[in-house]
């Protein structure tokens, strides 16, 4: 289903001045390429055909730096703007960007368009989601243009992206944050996107699941059992939607009417990342007053975040909003602040020993969940298996503050992964093995990011246009 575009693949250098290294680089680029061009629809790309047959918000965004990289430059840009414009298309009139689209009518997706309810306030025409995803868009719009040809329709089109980006990023202080503190809940364990994290057992254990209508899960009839969540943890999910469903989906009212709210460091690293990524680039395409007011959320945010530090783990924790307490787990999502913290911050130096430890354990990482904890389970989605997109994220902060070398064994391991397994939408982090969907895109994205000369390091700021971006 290539949408009958060609996929010619841009000529690119390779990241190794080796022979071998350069041959490898192209097979795994065509070979990305090929999974790409099977789940593109022309105006966006699903996540996989099978398992996810519609727009999912951090899928897309993942997906748009590899789109940018195909056929000749202008064609691979214009594609990776309206892979974006596609999905801001759908935000909401509150600000929301919603993590799933329903372009098409598709039955093999639970919970599909019908349940979710959500006529009142998606955008006329296509329905949506009611709940949102890791707000990676600024972050990876940043990327976009730095690479782009900062022409004038390239300008227009950032700009029109990046008032968007912004809106979410204010619907998120509103919505997600009601009492100012500086960090955002998320309302439901598939916002995370980690969806079964241990991080959030006993936060979804509160919630209710009597009166829960009959339901079929279509996940399961496509990967294995023992890879997905649990039909109990199921159960919880639909729970929730059919609770904020019953809500009209009123963001004014979900915050607190919630029985899962968790603030995510993982989560909201992501987002301070992101209004750093704006305060760069809100000048840069005419936006100095967005550039402005993010670079204080982050402040803000970044400051907060301080209050989900565990000094005995030695990483960032979540916090059940509803009891107020720490979440004692080590997952991945406490690592992520490596995206946000400066180099001389103790903590950083925490984190990438934190990282080096997990490696150590599980050499395919990196894990999700510690790999010596005993919720840690190898298979199973968001308990153990290391996903790229994660790694990726991982790697982009560390080269920030200058730990190339932790970058470069992440990326080797991204690496050894796709070309031990293919495409698997994540991996046994003990074995290497591919798990869940096969022919993924935002794995095959990334295996095209890791075959690029220079990886985009955050905050690579000199590129982004005449004025100087703020300070953060
Ligand atoms: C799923 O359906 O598994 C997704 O993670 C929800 O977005």
């Amino acid at each position: 289903m290539g949408g009958g575009r060609r996929w010619p693949g841009r000529a690119i250098e390779p990241t190794s001045t080796d022979e071998i290294g350069r041959v490898v680089n192209r097979g795994l680029r065509a070979r990305a390429l090929s999974v790409l061009a099977a789940n593109d629809r022309v105006t966006y790309t699903v996540p996989s055909g099978l398992l996810y047959p519609f727009q999912w918000n951090w899928d897309s965004c993942f997906v748009a730096l590899a789109l940018q990289t195909v056929g000749s430059p202008s064609e691979g840009e214009d594609r990776a703007w309206r892979e974006l414009e596609t999905l801001t298309r759908h935000q909401w009139t509150d600000g929301m960007i919603p993590h799933i689209v329903f372009h098409t009518d598709h039955d093999g997706y639970f919970p599909g368009p019908s349940f979710w309810g959500t006529e009142c306030s998606s955008p006329a025409g296509t329905p949506t989601s009611g709940i949102t995803q890791p707000p990676v868009l600024g972050l990876v719009l940043e990327q976009l243009w730095s690479r782009s040809s900062q022409d004038d329709s390239a300008r227009l089109r950032c700009r029109a992206l990046v008032e968007a980006v912004n809106r979410w990023h204010r619907w998120f202080g509103l919505a997600r944050d009601p009492q100012a503190t500086g960090l955002v809940s998320i309302l439901h364990p598939w916002e995370a996107g980690r969806d079964n994290s241990v991080d959030f057992d006993r936060a979804l254990a509160s919630v209710p699941i009597t009166d829960l209508p009959a339901y079929e899960r279509r996940d399961t009839t496509v990967v294995a059992e023992a890879e997905r969540p649990t039909d109990d943890d199921y159960d919880r999910y639909i729970a929730l939607v059919v609770l904020f469903r019953g809500l009209g989906w009123d963001a004014a009212a979900l915050h607190d009417a919630s029985p899962f709210r968790v603030v995510d460091p993982g989560f909201n690293a992501i987002l301070l990342a992101s209004d750093r990524a704006l305060a760069r680039l809100g000048p840069a395409v005419g936006h100095p007053e967005i550039g402005d007011e993010a670079a204080r959320r982050a402040a803000i945010g970044l400051d907060a975040l301080s209050e989900l530090w565990s000094p005995d783990r030695g990483q960032f924790v979540c916090r059940d909003r509803r009891s107020n307490l720490l979440v004692d787990n080590a997952s991945i999502g406490g690592l992520l602040p490596v995206l946000v913290l400066d180099r001389d911050d103790v903590r950083l130096h925490h984190l990438c020993t934190q990282i080096e430890e997990w490696l150590q354990l599980a050499p395919f990482g990196v894990a999700s969940q510690h790999p010596a904890d005993a919720g840690f389970d190898p298979q199973r989605y968001w308990r153990g298996p290391t996903w790229l997109i994660t790694n990726h994220l991982l790697a982009m902060g560390l080269r920030r503050t200058g730990r190339d070398d932790l970058a470069d064994r992440i990326a080797g391991s991204s690496r050894s992964l796709l070309e031990r397994s293919g495409f698997a939408e994540y991996y046994d982090p003990l074995t290497g093995a591919g798990l869940g969907g096969s022919t993924f895109s935002w794995t095959a994205a990334m295996a095209i990011e890791l075959s690029m000369p220079h990886p985009s390091p955050l905050g690579e700021v000199d590129r982004l246009g005449d004025r100087e971006p703020p300070r953060l």
